[in-house]
């Protein structure tokens, strides 16, 4: 061992354990110190050692985690890595999938958690894009996210070197990728755009969350990170990523990572001799037919139905209310609310519990009797909006935001809420005049503000988005730090300046 005591290198430990969720037994003790060495000089201080300390009793942002966090991780990655899990995710997950979207919304929702410089989420645009000739009439959402920000730098550049392709095909790089003259190969733009890159610290933030997209996947990919976290914080990733799944959804992680114990909330599926977790829902919930996966059935059982229109999930609320409430009681909807129901206030809490629990059905059957007895409560409206755009039901979201926006006009948050499905539902010119109608209403809204500013950046509006950006950093400098802020589902002011930060230096970079 180095130069720092046992004793601290202890403490960090169990300080890395806690905001990274990395995991550094005794044996690993030695790459700690090492990295904290490296990370020193990058965070000002004189060494290791008075690193820790000034680490343990301060509160470093979340950038100088970041920093810590690049010398700890293993940024390991290269293009169609695990090329039989590829072969199996193009016959039959994705073929099975875009089958039966292209009649079904023509829409995809994937996410690389831990995508580290690009290679997986890239991996999977490229795939797609051979997979689906029109594809510019989907609405395909890739979102890849990492908390090593040198990572995601690299990951928007799209500039790799020999060693990321060493299990691609020609064709393949020749197809997708120009020659940068230095011997490196730049992806073409049109792959690049499909992937949307943001910073995550998968045991610190929050999700699902409709601010950071991260609701409602079809399939997640988080392979290679668990492997390098604690017990704990592997399950709270693992229950969180649950959350984000739809009903019938995936979850891959690396081989080695495969534990079922950790996943004991998901059933297991394979696929081509590969495992994958899959949630549960209610029969027929999920758009991938159960013929796909190897697990053994009942030779004459008959199969799920797949089509969840045809086995509805969830019953409508919309459908179950008249369409206007009566001024003095005496309507259906009190004839049909039990007098021994909580109230609303009540109802409303219980509901919010179940939605962060992932209930999404229960959550729902809550608010149904929420809405019985009081119509017009918007804060339940805009519950049910989430809780369907986390079940992928965006249509119904919707209609319950634009219930929320009309039970309470003047309220900015509930525009928002239904910005953030138009944005969801690729609608971007009706998502901005929600956004623009929110910051009419309170010009100081900060998330509309950043919304706006992504919306004009990926139509190339740099100048107005960079407008936004400032306007929100702006406003963020008056915040306290640890200020959680309105409809950010758990973003604090410091944590919203260091992403926005982060884009604003990509912005320049790009
Ligand atoms: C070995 S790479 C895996 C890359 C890719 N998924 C693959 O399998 O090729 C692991 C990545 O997980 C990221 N990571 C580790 N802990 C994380 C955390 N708490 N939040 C977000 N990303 C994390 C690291 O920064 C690193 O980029």
């Amino acid at each position: 061992m180095g130069n720092i005591p046992e004793r601290q290198l202890s403490r960090l430990s169990t300080y890395v354990a806690a905001r990274m969720g990395l995991h550094f037994p005794e044996e690993r003790w030695q790459n700690l110190e090492q990295a904290i060495n490296l990370a020193a000089g990058e965070l000002d201080c004189d060494d290791g050692e008075s690193c820790i300390e000034w680490l343990l009793s301060s509160s470093p942002t979340s950038h100088q985690i970041e920093i810590l966090a690049s010398h700890l991780t293993v940024g390991e990655t290269y293009f169609f890595r695990d090329k039989g899990l590829f072969k199996a995710l193009e016959q039959p997950i994705l073929s099975e999938l875009i089958r039966h979207r292209r009649s079904n919304g023509k829409f995809l929702r994937i996410w690389s958690a831990g995508c580290s410089s690009g290679e997986e989420p890239y991996s999977i645009a490229i795939l797609l894009s051979q997979m689906i000739p029109d594809i510019e009439d989907w609405n395909i959402s890739i979102l890849a996210t990492d908390f090593n920000a040198r990572s995601l730098q690299k990951a928007v550049r799209g500039v790799y070197g020999p060693w990321s392709f060493r299990d691609v095909k020609p064709e393949i790089k020749k197809e997708f990728f120009k020659q940068t003259g230095d011997g490196r190969f730049e992806l073409i733009s049109r792959v690049r755009k499909m992937v949307d890159f943001c910073s995550l610290n998968l045991v610190e933030d929050s999700y699902p969350s409709l601010v950071n997209k991260t609701n409602a996947f079809d399939i997640i990919l988080c392979r290679n990170v668990l492997m390098y976290f604690v017990g704990e914080s592997a399950q709270k990733v693992v229950k969180n990523l649950h959350r984000s799944l739809l009903e019938g959804g995936l979850l891959i992680v690396s081989p080695i990572e495969s534990s079922v114990r950790l996943f004991s909330q998901f059933s297991t599926v394979s696929v081509r001799g590969r495992i994958f977790f899959k949630k549960q829902g209610a029969v027929g919930a999920g758009d991938f037919p159960a013929r796909l996966f190897e697990t053994p059935k009942p030779a004459l059982e008959p199969a799920p139905n797949p089509d969840p229109a045809a086995a509805p999930v969830f019953k409508s609320v919309i459908e179950l209310l008249p369409p206007r409430q009566e001024e003095h009681g005496g309507s259906a909807m009190f004839e049909v609310s039990n007098t021994d129901d909580p109230n609303p206030k009540e109802l409303y809490e219980q509901a919010s519990a179940l939605y962060l629990a992932g209930s999404y059905p229960e959550a729902i059957e809550k608010v149904e009797k929420l809405l019985l007895q009081s119509s017009s409560d918007a804060a339940g409206w805009a519950l049910l909006t989430r809780i369907y755009a986390n079940c992928g039901k965006l249509d119904k979201a919707l209609e319950c935001s634009a219930k929320a926006v009309s039970s309470d006009k003047l309220n900015a948050g509930y525009h928002y809420l239904m910005a953030t499905i138009f944005q969801e539902l690729d609608r971007t010119e009706d998502a901005a005049v929600s956004l623009r109608r929110a910051l009419y209403i309170d010009s100081k809204f900060i998330p509309a503000h950043v919304a706006l500013g992504n919306i004009c950046r990926k139509s190339g509006d740099h100048k107005n988005a960079a407008r936004h950006f400032e306007n929100a950093l702006f406003l963020l400098n008056s915040e306290p730090a640890d200020q959680v802020l309105a409809e950010s589902e758990g973003i604090n002011a410091q944590r919203l300046t260091e992403i926005l930060r982060l884009m604003q230096q990509s912005e320049i970079e790009e």
